[in-house]
């Protein structure tokens, strides 16, 4: 299928690996030209070095912090000198955090709520107008399935999750007059370096007789345990999603979360 997604410029954030990058990839594959951002500098040019060369794509990295109030328009501004404007917005940033109501302290609640829903809304805010001259636009906001189906070990990551769908919703909703679509992606369990770092020591804390596997090892039993299509996710069956949400042939679907989990519900 032809997304017709040629020349058009997508802003990314958490670009540089995992989910946001294979994002970047696929859109990259598709003729789209990237505003990628994420915070560790190297790095992040080296990642968008590597799309350009290998899809002839034009990439600006942007080397920033999310939780920075004043990084939406710095990255508009850095985008409109470059390119036409900005057509396409992936949320992508963040990180899973395990922990209960109680275990949470209010610095991480803080700091979650920060990186995920604060920074999407003003993600949001400084590049819709520029689609409203447009008068088209498309916007994914990585969500995860725990928004629809909470479980009580992820409380800040699955409320926040929430919270991303019923924004997500809200925003579609006043902006579909104006050719911009909105949807957010519910992702379940993905084998990226955040699932590795932030869920598998909560994992192995709970099932001892884990202690001898590896972590490939434990994301396989895993993966077949709780999972009804009988492993985890790889980034690119998200991106492939959100390729089809950012592109020109989704007419049709706006304000939903879609669910991206292999079938399941919950993952520890
Ligand atoms: N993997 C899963 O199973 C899963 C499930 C549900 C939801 N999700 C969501 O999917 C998104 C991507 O996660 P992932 O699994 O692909 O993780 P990942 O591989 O750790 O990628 C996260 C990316 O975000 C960037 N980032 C993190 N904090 C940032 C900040 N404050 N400002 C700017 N960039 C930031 C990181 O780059 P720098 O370090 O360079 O900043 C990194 O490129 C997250 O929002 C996560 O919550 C993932």
């Amino acid at each position: 299928m032809d997304l017709k997604l040629q020349d058009k410029v997508a802003v990314v954030t958490g670009a540089r690996t995992g989910i946001g990058f294979s994002i970047c990839e696929e859109l990259a594959m598709n003729g789209v030209h990237l505003v990628m951002v994420s915070r560790q500098e190297a790095d992040l040019k080296q990642a968008a070095r590597t799309l350009a060369d290998k899809y002839g794509v034009s990439t600006l990295p942007v080397a920033g912090d999310v939780t920075d109030i004043a990084l939406p328009a710095r990255v508009v501004r850095e985008a409109e000198k470059v390119f036409h404007g900005i057509d396409l917005l992936v949320n992508n940033a963040g990180r899973a955090h395990a922990g209960t109501l109680l275990t949470t302290s209010e610095e991480d609640w803080q700091s979650m709520t920060e990186t995920k829903l604060s920074a999407m809304r003003r993600f949001c805010k400084a590049v819709i107008p520029g689609m409203q001259q447009r008068n088209w636009g498309r916007i994914v906001n990585i969500s995860s399935i725990g928004g629809i189906y909470p479980n009580p070990q992820l409380t800040v990551s699955h409320a926040l999750s929430a919270a991303i769908n019923n924004l997500t919703r809200s925003l579609a909703l006043s902006v579909a007059p104006e050719g911009i679509l909105v949807n957010a992606i519910g992702v379940g369990a993905v084998a990226t370096d955040n699932w590795a770092q932030n869920m598998l020591p909560n994992v192995r804390k709970r099932r001892p007789e884990l202690a001898d596997k590896t972590d490939e090892e434990v994301m396989a039993l895993l993966g077949k345990e709780k999972t009804p299509v009988g492993r985890f996710g790889l980034p690119e069956d998200i991106a492939a999603i959100a390729a089809f949400l950012l592109s020109d042939r989704n007419q049709f679907v706006t304000g939903q979360t879609i669910e991206a989990s292999g079938g399941a519900d919950r993952f520890m």
